[in-house]
């Protein structure tokens, strides 16, 4: 028997008792002729100690062990003496004195601590990840992650829903980014893609009659990498029969409010329920689609103010059919030129052309734009902006996107900057009404916003031959502090419309039936009215455990570079794997 109890659950009740632990060597010390160490399991720590006096053998292997040495000893719990409790740990009114030691495994030099966290380069962290998981914030992380994903399968099955497994050997999914392609060895030339999501699949199992499905599901796209991408992630995918976009964001808005108090207590819905914003009011209002709204700082459309303005850069945007929008930061009036200059930088490297600035200081109004804006105009902007003295008024003056991209930059970055937010409010919300289409400059032609399946809204229907960028869709996102946490859509389930988006995304009719045969056949037996949506599972675990970046909450994440750097892949095949699998590399260019 290695052990009868677990380091972190032994308490006073246990006084007395002679019993086996097992664990690692996570702190010691050595007082004179007694030797204390912390032992460590997942369930906690515990202080164990050795006399030479009473037990000289076990004294000496535990004066001996070193950090992170598994151990399994043998003792009698004691009450602490009078004065050495330690509150801070939940064993901290017991200590274990040990008679018998077994050394289990010692422990090479670490390459970093485990029992203090240490600045290690991450890089460092990933080589030994299955070190850096004995850290007790990762091991928080990934038991908040299962109590989350246990939380939704409960929560899940009794409002009816299966969770049915999807092959991961499938066929391309588009989510718009690439596929990850595993070749076929029975099927020369043949490739399998990895799903970027079960979007299809889950959509045949409604047309099976399967009515209410979800999954645990791993996602795969080749894409960007950054603070909260990975190349394999996980979502909450859900899909439902006869519904309409309401029923949707009503079951998964009740999924997320009970789960809160249950999976973090400690932080608070902005505001139940949901505020609901249009993609438009979304973005004209905080200058992007996943606004954070745990602050205000709104962007206010000012053109009309300046319509006779004779500034220049106002001027000629309004001519052109641009657009001048503000920001007010409270409290910034007496930047200095440098800071100003530094901001302009910003805006520049978000897209825009300029910055102009006006301070609203005790000594008059300064600021770039000052010279060329008038007092009335001044009035007018603090009348419908707010702006007081102290403030400093950034405005924006471009086309309709840049202008929204550059001051929704400009805004969080005053967040953050400025303090302007509670870490433990989830601000979650719902955005609808997203265009159906955008137009790719670079390929010439339309993308689906969403993904090809969702349907336009039906009042828009007759515009596919006139303005296709005007169509919006039955398209949703749930964001949540500034991120996308959330998309689902009503989907299409008629094959005349599924058609008709194909061909607009340009694809040719053999390409479609190539590709997305299998989905337009089954619209034709009987599909169902159906809609869903994927939460990301690794982005809500990011907030609900305040860390900066999804490989935090991940066991075994990709660094940005989409390696695994402890099994250091993806690896050179073997010559005979290529050839078994009727492939020749060329890697030259
Ligand atoms: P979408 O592509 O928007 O929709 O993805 C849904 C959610 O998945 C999460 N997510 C990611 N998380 C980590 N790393 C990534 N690379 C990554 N990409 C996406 C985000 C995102 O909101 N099939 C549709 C859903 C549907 O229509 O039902 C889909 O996959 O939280
Ligand atoms: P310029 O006339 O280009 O020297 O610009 C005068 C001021 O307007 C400078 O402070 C610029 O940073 C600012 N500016 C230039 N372009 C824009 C723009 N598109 N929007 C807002 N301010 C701008």
């Amino acid at each position: 028997m290695y052990r009868t109890h677990t380091c972190g659950e032994l308490r006073l009740s246990h006084e007395g008792q002679k019993i086996v632990l097992a664990g690692w060597v996570h702190r010691r010390r050595d007082h004179g002729g007694v030797t204390f160490i912390d032992l460590r399991d997942r369930y906690g720590l515990v202080q164990i100690v050795a006399s030479s006096e009473t037990s000289p053998e076990a004294h000496k292997q535990m004066a001996d062990a070193r950090m992170e040495w598994v151990l399994r000893v043998e003792g009698v719990v004691n009450k602490r003496p009078a004065g050495m409790e330690n509150p801070n740990m939940a064993t901290g009114d017991i200590e274990v004195e040990i008679q018998k030691v077994e050394v289990l495994n010692p422990c090479k030099t670490l390459p970093f601590l485990i029992n203090k966290e240490e600045e290690v380069e991450e890089a460092q962290r990933l080589k030994y990840r299955y070190l850096d998981l004995r850290h007790e914030r990762l091991q928080n992380n990934l038991i908040l992650r299962h109590r989350v994903v246990k939380f939704m399968r409960d929560f899940l099955d009794v409002k009816g829903f299966i969770e049915v497994e999807t092959p991961i050997l499938f066929k391309t999914t588009p989510e718009g980014a690439r596929d990850y392609l595993v070749p076929s060895r029975i099927h020369p030339g043949h490739f399998y893609a990895l799903p970027q999501s079960p979007q299809q699949l889950k959509q045949l199992l409604m047309v099976s009659g399967m009515d209410r499905y979800f999954q645990i599901a791993r996602c795969f796209r080749d894409e960007d990498l950054r603070g909260d991408r990975q190349p394999e992630f996980t979502q909450l995918d859900l899909e439902m029969s006869f519904v309409v976009r309401d029923d949707v964001l009503a079951l998964v808005e009740e999924l997320y409010t009970a789960m809160l108090p249950v999976v973090a207590p400690h932080k608070h819905l902005l505001s139940s329920p949901w505020l609901k914003l249009s993609h438009h009011e979304a973005v004209e209002r905080f200058g992007s689609d996943k606004p954070d709204l745990r602050f205000g700082m709104e962007l206010h459309n000012v053109g009309d103010i300046f319509v006779s303005s004779e500034f220049m850069v106002f001027k000629s945007t309004l001519q052109s059919g641009g657009v001048i929008k503000c920001l007010v930061v409270e409290g910034c009036a007496n930047y200095t030129r440098k800071e100003v200059d530094d901001l302009t930088t910003f805006a520049k490297e978000q897209g825009g052309r300029g910055l102009a600035t006006l301070a609203l200081t005790a000594e008059g109004v300064k600021g770039t734009a000052q010279k060329f804006i008038r007092a009335e105009e001044v009035a007018a902007l603090q009348q419908r902006t707010g702006a007081r003295e102290g403030d400093l008024v950034l405005f924006v003056a471009d086309q309709r996107p840049v202008v929204n991209k550059v001051l929704g930059a400009l805004r969080l970055l005053f967040r953050d900057r400025l303090n302007l937010v509670d870490k433990d409010v989830m601000a979650f919300a719902w955005v609808v009404d997203f265009p159906m289409f955008s137009w790719s400059e670079e390929e010439k032609r339309w993308d689906a916003e969403h993904h090809p399946f969702t349907m336009p809204q039906m009042s828009d229907l007759d515009k596919f031959d006139t303005d296709p960028g005007s169509i919006l869709s039955d398209a949703y996102d749930m964001v949540c502090n500034g991120y996308e946490m959330a998309s689902g859509s009503i989907r299409i389930h008629r094959r005349d419309i599924q058609q008709k988006v194909f061909q607009l995304l340009g694809l040719s009719d053999e390409e479609i039936q190539l590709k997305f045969g299998h989905m337009l056949e089954a619209f034709e037996y009987g599909a169902p009215p159906h809609g869903g949506m994927a939460p990301g599972v690794d982005r809500l675990i990011m907030l609900l455990a305040d860390e900066p970046n999804i490989r935090e909450v991940i066991a075994f994440p990709k660094n940005q570079a989409a390696r695994d750097l402890m099994a250091d892949c993806p690896s050179v095949p073997q010559a005979k794997q290529l050839k078994e699998l009727h492939i020749k590399a060329d890697i030259s260019n």
